[in-house]
């Protein structure tokens, strides 16, 4: 199984990281995708995949990290001379941030042409913002390749980003018991547009939550998505394994 988006690289996981990384392996999740966010994260998904062959690194600037326009500069720099499998992630927050949207905007959509200059896939976040982002991405229809990152909005507007060719990633919120919405998203979306994530250490899944969340757990999303889907696990390991393979090129 592949944990299609993983903040291993935080802080709260530098005195277990080996143990995280043996219970992946136990539960079998043999692949994680390691976003980075910012300078610093970017160079540690780096570092840290030169050191355990599990992680494929990714670099971005998300949007509650815009600083100014060089950022653009200094991503594109930085994908030339390091190896990454996605740009992102990268999006709009304006639920901290709103300040800075016009900003965002700019960082985001030059985050959407690198993806395209390079060919590389592209991860989405969107908080608080879901027009818009729909918005920007719209103008780049029939070049796009990438995810919406946990995604949380409803089914109606899963299906327009669809339309757009992205995948719908989904994270720990499908386990809880009142979360309606995305358990309609993970019923009713074409399989071969899922994808499994943790956003760990954040988005932690039942029978976990409240507590720190980590890559293994992506298996419990496995499983939440399974039965509502009527499906084994078996069968949902097997298609959002061949999607992140595909989309990712890992
Ligand atoms: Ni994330």
């Amino acid at each position: 199984m592949i944990d299609t988006h993983s903040h291993l690289l935080d802080e709260v996981f530098k005195d277990d990281l080996d143990d995280c990384i043996k219970r992946c392996k136990d539960n079998n999740v043999n692949k994680i995708v390691l976003v980075g966010f910012e300078r610093i994260t970017n160079n540690k998904a780096q570092e840290l995949s030169k050191k355990y062959d599990i992680f494929y690194p990714t670099a971005g600037i998300h949007p509650e990290e815009v600083k100014d326009i060089s950022d653009l500069d200094y991503l594109e720099d930085f994908i030339k001379n390091n190896k990454v499998y996605a740009i992102g992630e990268c999006g709009l927050d304006y639920h901290w941030t709103k300040e800075t949207k016009e900003l965002q905007k700019i960082i985001f959509e030059g985050q959407i042409k690198m993806s395209i200059k390079y060919n590389l896939p592209l991860i989405i976040h969107s908080r608080d913002a879901i027009e818009d982002t729909y918005n920007i991405l719209e103008k780049y229809k029939g070049q796009l390749r990438g995810v919406m990152h946990c995604y949380s909005g409803s089914l109606e507007m899963a299906q327009r980003f669809l339309s757009l060719g992205l995948y719908i990633g989904l994270d720990g919120p499908v386990t809880f018991k009142n979360a309606k919405e995305p358990k309609r998203v993970a019923e009713n979306i074409p399989l071969d547009r899922l994808l499994l994530e943790t956003d760990c250490p954040w988005m932690t899944p039942s029978p976990y939550r409240g507590k720190r969340n980590e890559s293994s757990y992506v298996v419990y999303v496995c499983e939440e998505i399974a039965k509502l889907r009527n499906m084994t696990y078996r069968e949902i390991e097997e298609a959002t394994d061949r999607n992140a393979s595909s989309l990712f090129n890992i």
